[in-house]
């Protein structure tokens, strides 16, 4: 006997989107693992709380499953967890290999058997890209790029070198002797310069102002554009920064843009750095985040701009947990 798992999600808890995913999610089981229904000797349901419409059992008896003992239960409501999501466990009387079958949005249950996919999260500094970006990569089980640490490190080492950070010039030059590497550990990104970690140094309201002048440059955006497409490229991944979805990665699967006024985005830098003990000013933040947002939305090359296929989302009176469903949702919706 084997034991062939499947999930899938519904678009709306009705009878008729019920019947109609049970009946998929059957069908492609059957025929992926070249079953004939008589061998499905039970099939067990489980449904997110979020689904009251009709029972899923009920759907596989009148989609042809009709010999075989079923059973629907329903899950516990897990924060965080998928919605309207529907899983099934069939005990089938053969000696194959199961080939497990995930539909829709349950697709981002298991990546191990769902193809490589990548997520853009761009946004100003301050619309809560990293939070979020950092969330969902934790959620889904992939990896985390944080782009702007790229950047930084880019900064980091022409302020070291004392190079003149207007000078295109001497920043080219300067991009020519950089050894920087992107490491993880326990999940979390390590950036390490030179050989040497720096991802608290690059944290520094300094080297914020820096990264975003030295980003303007051609030869420091290549160079970081051809590191994070080659990660990018092999596995499944959430980036977050300026560009990804717009030059980085335009076929990316997913796109999004944060935004959140600049009050409340100062408010949440400010309150990042004070956390850190660092002694700043509120308004000096905010003078130096508007700043950024200039330099960063005004430079010629691969500018901060939403692309045209990002779902926009406010973030400025939003909790994490509601941005995350919002995200959730809307990957949910687009698969
Ligand atoms: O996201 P951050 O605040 O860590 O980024 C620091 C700077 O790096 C930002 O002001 C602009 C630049 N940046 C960029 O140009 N492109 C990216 N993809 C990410 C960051």
């Amino acid at each position: 006997m084997v034991v062939i798992r499947g999930a899938t999600t519904i678009a709306a808890d009705t009878k008729e989107e019920i019947q109609r995913a049970v009946g998929e999610l059957l069908e492609q089981i059957v025929s992926r693992n070249s079953l004939i229904k008589g061998e499905v000797m039970s099939i067990v349901f489980s449904s997110t709380s979020d689904i009251h419409s009709y029972y899923p059992a009920k759907a596989a008896r009148e989609a042809g499953f009709s010999s075989c003992s079923l059973f629907s239960a329903q899950e516990p409501d897990i924060e965080g967890g998928l919605k309207l999501c529907i899983r099934a466990m069939l005990f089938v009387e053969k000696d194959i290999r199961p080939s497990h079958v995930y539909l829709g949005g349950a697709r981002v249950l298991r990546k191990d058997i769902a193809e490589k996919y990548n997520i853009a999260i761009d946004g100003p500094a301050g619309s809560g890209k990293s939070t979020v970006a950092k969330r969902l990569a934790k959620d889904l089980n992939i990896l985390y790029l944080d782009t702007g640490a790229m950047y930084r490190a880019c900064a980091l080492k022409a302020l070291q070198s004392g190079v003149d950070l207007e000078s295109e010039e001497q920043i080219c030059d300067l991009m020519r002797t950089l050894s920087l590497d992107i490491e993880y550990e326990g999940g979390v990104q390590k950036t390490i310069l030179d050989g040497k970690d720096v991802s608290d140094a690059i944290r520094s309201p300094e080297v914020s102002m820096a990264a975003s002048s030295v980003s303007k440059y051609a030869s420091v955006r290549m160079k970081m554009v051809e590191k994070q497409r080659e990660i990018a490229g092999r596995m499944s991944c959430v980036l977050d920064g300026r560009d990804i979805g717009t030059f980085v990665l335009p076929e990316a699967d997913f796109k999004f843009f944060l935004t959140a006024s600049p009050e409340v985005r100062a408010k949440r830098r400010f309150d990042e750095l004070v956390a850190k003990g660092l002694n700043v000013d509120f308004e000096e933040c905010k003078r130096e985040l508007t700043r950024r947002d200039v330099q960063d939305s005004t430079r010629a090359i691969a500018p901060l701009k939403r692309a045209d296929d990002a779902v926009e989302v406010d973030t400025s009176s939003l909790g994490i947990e509601e941005v995350i469903d919002l995200v959730k949702r809307k990957m949910q919706e687009k698969i």
